[in-house]
């Protein structure tokens, strides 16, 4: 029994390609290709997988039907949590996508799963992406404060939302956790961040995340062992689309 995980998908199998260079660049050619005969070969009907957000370029669930049926064909239990582009999802109606995709699809928002003793807790999360003012040797000098004071906003509504979920979980008597966030847990500018500090406050043992694809992205945030905890990028193309085994 093993724990898996892999973030960005970005399936289109029932609606329009939203990003053109995903059809050019040579990481993505057949992506969905090489990600199924990984799953294939790496996890069993006994694992879980972890889809951390950013599934799928369908703007409604029934552009989204295509996607959600290669997500089932993949092995494994499959627990997907929200990503920016996932259109698709209504955090307050997760309730809705449990009951129309259960038991084969698990949406994992505000509350927890479990993976034996370990609470797997997730978010979308946020961190402040831009603009940011350069010199000319690329060095950041600034930003554009009124973007930041709105990123200030949604990292502060996620992080309530993620601290309610931890609280449920230890209140169900769970004191090992995971924690999935599908924005890194720190922008460009930052060393530590709220985030940060909840997966201190919680001692959780791992902190995966996503978003961040293309080459040029793939080192904005913490990797490795940091402060006593190990964070993890999983996004598909920093990869190769190899889920990453996390535990098991
Ligand atoms: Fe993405
Ligand atoms: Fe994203």
């Amino acid at each position: 029994m093993s724990l898996y995980a892999i973030g960005d998908l970005h399936l289109h199998f029932g609606s329009e390609l939203k990003v053109r260079s995903q059809l050019s660049d040579p990481l993505w050619v057949d992506h969905e290709i090489t990600f199924k005969e990984n799953c294939r070969r790496l996890i069993t009907d006994e694992d879980t997988l972890v889809l951390v957000g950013d599934h799928s370029w369908g703007r409604n669930l029934t552009e989204c039907e295509p996607d959600f049926d290669y997500i089932r064909s993949l092995p494994g239990r499959k627990i997907l949590t929200r990503g920016n582009h996932d259109m698709f999802w209504d955090a307050k109606k997760t309730a809705k996508l449990n009951e129309l995709y259960a038991p084969e699809l698990t949406f994992l928002q505000d509350g927890y799963e479990t993976y034996g003793d370990i609470a797997l807790v997730a978010s979308k999360g946020f961190c402040f992406e831009g603009p940011f003012y350069l010199d000319k040797r690329g060095n950041i000098i600034g930003y554009d404060e009124e973007n930041k004071s709105h990123a200030d906003k949604l990292v502060k509504r996620e992080a309530e939302r993620l601290i309610a979920s931890f609280e449920k979980a230890r209140a169900d008597g769970y004191k090992k956790f995971i924690l999935f966030l599908h924005y890194p847990p720190t922008s460009v500018i930052e060393k530590d961040s709220i985030f940060t500090s909840i997966a201190a406050r919680y001692n959780v043992y791992q902190v995966i995340y996503a978003h961040c694809h293309g080459k040029s992205r793939f080192h904005d945030s913490i990797e490795g062992k940091y402060r006593g905890r190990e964070y993890s990028l999983v996004s598909g193309d920093y990869l190769n689309w190899v889920p990453k085994k996390i535990m098991g």
